[in-house]
């Protein structure tokens, strides 16, 4: 099993994958595979789109988002989640000249946010007007830091 670039060839794919496991039906796939300011990368076994992960950068307060880490059911909780976050954790250390910190939403209930710890990210902060789910689940924010945090 491997890591690589998410091609428009793979829309179709990950759309798919998106809408049979429900998962983030509503996010633009096309934008996330082809703009300046994404990038999104698969877990390929063979020619199997297995998961998927991605990155959203913002110029503006140089800052990377993570935009999604997902894996089919019958991967989860072999570590490969963790695999995904690692890639794109060294994949943003690699552009600190640019970007001062890595940033996750995790929804609260569901204990994700243990999974980004984990991964070396703290809890920064929340927001309970993120998902249209009216209110019954806040947003926690997560960071990491690619270079030492300046107060
Ligand atoms: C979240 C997800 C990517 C985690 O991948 P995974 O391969 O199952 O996780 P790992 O096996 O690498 O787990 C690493 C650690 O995080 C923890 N963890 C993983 N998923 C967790 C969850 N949903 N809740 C709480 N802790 C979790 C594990 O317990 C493990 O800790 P441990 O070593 O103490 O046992 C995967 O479960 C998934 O695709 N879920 C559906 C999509 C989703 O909810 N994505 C997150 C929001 S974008």
């Amino acid at each position: 099993m491997y890591i690589r670039k998410a091609r428009m060839s793979d829309l179709k794919t990950v759309i798919a994958i998106s809408r049979k496991n429900r998962f983030e039906v509503m996010r633009d796939w096309k934008d996330a595979i082809s703009s300046e300011n994404s990038e999104m990368f698969l877990l390929v076994d063979g020619k199997m789109i297995r998961g998927f992960t991605g990155l959203i950068y913002h110029d503006w307060n140089r800052t990377i988002q993570v935009m999604d880490v997902f894996l089919e059911p019958d991967l989860r909780g072999r570590g490969m989640g963790i695999k995904l976050i690692k890639f794109l954790v060294s994949r943003a250390r690699r552009q600190s000249n640019r970007y001062r910190c890595l940033i996750a939403e995790a929804p609260a209930i569901g204990g994700i946010d243990k999974f980004y710890r984990k991964a070396g990210f703290r809890k920064c902060g929340y927001n309970d007007r993120y998902y249209a789910n009216g209110g019954k689940n806040i947003a926690i924010w997560m960071s990491l830091d690619l270079v030492p945090a300046k107060r």
